[in-house]
């Protein structure tokens, strides 16, 4: 038999003087195949049309629709309704500016991101449009995708417990995205101009190893690995120069 769901969504819109932060509770019957995108559009098409929340693929492709599930970020077009409960928590993404009810401006934030990392390849080459395209190996460009997969959703920020309580920690999407252009060959900057990035309290040695980010990952990125190594590596960049060269050491990602 179908299920009568139960939502308690939070509503405030910031714009509007007269509003007030508040959960509007919602009852919904559930069909087949239901994702939490197809309730909220259902709820906001046949209940309430000034529900706020973003979407835009619908397939776990854009980063929009990241929320708060019963406590636990993640996609709301890749959670399907039947592994909930009946009764369903939805609440904002913490961390990122809120836009009004669900909807969060992630955007900002992953472009000062971008800006803190320097989130582009580093190159002395000048651009030739007649050149021939530099093969890379097949096997290496795998391995940058894979950290590329990141979609910008923002929920492996909002599970940090060092990013809720630091406005300034950069973040596991941050530092993977730093892991990918180390990777790159094309990037070429110094383990010393990668340590200016990230070898600092606000980057690595922020971390502290909570590993709320890799559980919640809706693109399952390798974070506990890439976060693993980054440290070591950066730990190492840190102190080479203090060692004698037999124990320096570079570490690979
Ligand atoms: Fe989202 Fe994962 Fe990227 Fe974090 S690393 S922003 S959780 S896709
Ligand atoms: Fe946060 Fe992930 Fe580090 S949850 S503390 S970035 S391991
Ligand atoms: Fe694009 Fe959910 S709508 S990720």
């Amino acid at each position: 038999m179908a299920r009568m769901l139960t939502f308690n969504i939070f509503r405030y819109n910031p714009q509007d003087p007269a509003s007030v932060p508040h959960m509007q509770e919602f009852r919904i019957d559930e069909t087949e195949s239901m994702t939490l995108f197809i309730v909220l559009n259902r709820m906001r098409e046949e209940q309430d049309h000034s529900l706020q929340f973003d979407f835009c693929c619908r397939a776990a492709i854009c980063g929009a629709c990241a929320m708060v599930v019963n406590g636990r970020p993640g996609l709301a077009c890749h959670t399907k309704i039947k592994d909930l409960p009946e009764k369903i928590t939805l609440m904002p993404l913490p961390v990122f500016k809120l836009v009004g009810d669900l909807s969060v401006d992630t955007g900002t934030w992953f472009r000062g991101m971008a800006k803190r990392v320097e989130s582009w390849c580093h190159t002395k080459k000048v651009f030739d449009p007649t050149a021939q395209e530099e093969r890379m190996d097949n096997a290496l460009a795998e391995r940058i995708y894979e950290l590329d997969r990141c979609v910008e959703c923002g929920c492996c920020v909002a599970a940090c417990g060092t990013a809720l309580m630091r406005e300034d920690f950069l973040g596991a999407t941050a530092l993977n995205r730093v892991a990918r252009f180390m990777l790159d060959p094309r990037d070429e900057r110094t383990e010393a101009e990668y340590f200016d990035v990230i070898g600092t309290d606000e980057g690595i040695f922020g971390c502290m190893g909570l590993l709320g980010c890799q559980d919640i990952c809706p693109k399952d990125l390798p974070l506990q690995d890439v976060l693993g190594k980054l440290r070591k590596k950066m730990a190492f960049a840190a102190v080479n120069n203090l060692l004698p060269s037999f124990l320096r050491r570079e570490i690979k990602l």
